[in-house]
């Protein structure tokens, strides 16, 4: 296999973790009209449809402001705003529904190609939109009408959710519609916030100019909590487009939505590159720390097996098959990062004499130093003590001293357990260390 190839089977391999964790859930897609007219968005389109190819069940909520102006520019009418926003009188609304129609169509044609010589070649997308959004009237302020301005009311999530069970993309468009009969001219943003509110979306992502949140010296800040997103936007003017979508991520992730990712739509592959590798290339903010330590589940045999696949192969680790994987994965303790498993470790309780077995004990290399593996001993110890044991040990060829700074102490077969004495690999020659808890 020539050197690119190797790269690429290697690139693909390490994605399946994050294609096994996105498959089925819910995103949202917030996509301005200004991505829509960027030269990168056809890329952007291609995106979208590998993402359906894999199983995501994706809303596309879009905006047509730039449109919405041009349209306006031409016909020379301009348009009249309070508070910066727009109060939509019976002529812009004409404007808005020729403007949201006119995208709402071209995007269904985007998502329809499927030349041959494309990465959309036979991806047969269904592409639905409707009238999942009703709204209300935004109302008076200062004497101020605001006429087809509107705010969201409730939005359909029952029927939108039919049409992502059948793996269709639904379209949702900046338009509300009320019981009166009449359309409102909602902001993009609040859409966007509602409708991954109404789904229970696993993630709202938002297309933006800027490559994420940078800090005061122009460093992009990989991670933000809620509280850190709220003082960004603060040293922000709402006109500004990054205080609009800040403050869309801090709301849908005030409001429920776990993960809001704010991505480049100038970028080329931004949206592939922040969900499919480990530390992506925009803004997350989330409703807390994105990495967890917990009891693993069937779902993460795949990923252990990524993490420990190399340690099994240089020897470091004993070699284990899936399905003794699977048999004893509610052993296993992990860490996860934004889905992917970048530590584990295990707990094997040994009945005799109230020993458990500390085993596979592993943080990926890019992740080491930063205590994850004392954490997660911290967890099993804890495990342990619940379970009645009195003392932990472990067998190791390459940690010694790290097990050593972890509190436990040297010791010889003969103070294992008889069943684990029996079974000590001689040709390991593993070191043997104790703690008692
Ligand atoms: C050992 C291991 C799990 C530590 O993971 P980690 O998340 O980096 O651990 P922590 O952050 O809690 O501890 C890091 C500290 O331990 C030190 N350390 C890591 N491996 C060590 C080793 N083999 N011997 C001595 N010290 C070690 C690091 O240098 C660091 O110390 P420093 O911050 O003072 O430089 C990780 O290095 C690993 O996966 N190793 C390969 C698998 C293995 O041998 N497992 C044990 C057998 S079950």
């Amino acid at each position: 296999m020539n050197v690119n190839k190797k790269e690429y089977v290697n690139w693909f391999r390490h994605s399946s973790p994050y294609i096994n964790a996105h498959r089925g859930k819910v995103f949202v897609l917030m996509i301005s009209g200004s991505a829509i007219r960027d030269a990168n968005f056809d890329n952007i389109i291609h995106d979208v449809t590998l993402l359906n190819s894999l199983g995501v069940r994706l809303v596309i909520v879009f905006g047509c402001r730039p449109q919405i102006e041009e349209r306006l520019h031409k016909q020379e009418i301009t348009s009249a705003f309070h508070r910066a926003i727009r109060i939509t009188d019976n002529t812009i609304l004409s404007i808005v529904k020729e403007a949201v129609g006119a995208l709402q169509i071209e995007l269904a044609a985007k998502l329809s190609m499927g030349l041959a010589n494309s990465p959309m070649h036979m991806a047969h997308i269904n592409v639905v939109s409707g009238n999942y959004v009703t709204a209300k009237p935004k109302g008076i302020f200062n004497g101020i009408d605001y006429q087809h301005t509107g705010q969201v009311r409730k939005i359909n999530g029952a029927a939108i959710k039919q049409h992502l069970d059948t793996s269709s993309i639904v379209l949702v468009a900046p338009l509300g519609y009320s019981p009166t009969g009449e359309v409102f001219n909602l902001p993009l943003e609040e859409v966007a916030i509602e409708a991954a509110q109404h789904l229970v979306a696993d993630k709202l992502i938002i297309l933006s100019s800027s490559e994420g949140v940078c800090d005061d010296s122009g460093n992009l800040l990989r991670e933000l909590s809620l509280v850190e997103g709220r003082s960004f936007q603060e040293k922000l003017t709402p006109q500004d487009e990054l205080y609009r979508t800040l403050h869309a991520a801090c709301q849908a992730v005030n409001s429920g939505v776990k993960r809001c990712h704010i991505v480049s739509y100038k970028h080329d592959g931004a949206l592939i590159e922040e969900l499919f590798t480990r530390d992506g290339v925009g803004t997350l903010l989330g409703q807390d720390k994105y990495e967890t330590i917990r009891v693993a589940t069937i779902e993460d045999v795949g990923g252990i097996l990524e993490l420990i696949a190399p340690l099994e192969k240089d020897g470091i680790l004993v070699k284990r098959s899936r399905e003794l994987l699977e048999s004893e994965i509610t052993q296993f303790t992990v860490v996860e990062r934004d889905g992917a498993i970048i530590a584990c470790a295990a707990l094997y309780p040994y009945d005799d004499n109230q020993s458990g077995e500390l085993a596979c004990v592993v943080t990926h290399p890019d992740y080491r130093k930063g205590k994850r593996a004392a954490n997660l001993l911290m967890h099993i110890e804890n495990q342990a003590r619940n379970a009645k044991l009195q003392q932990l040990f472990v067998l190791t060829t390459q940690a010694s001293h790290w097990f050593i700074e972890q509190g436990f102490t040297p010791t010889d077969l003969a103070q294992l357990p008889a069943q684990k004495q029996q079974i000590y690999n001689l040709q390991r020659n593993s070191k043997i260390f104790i703690k008692q808890l």
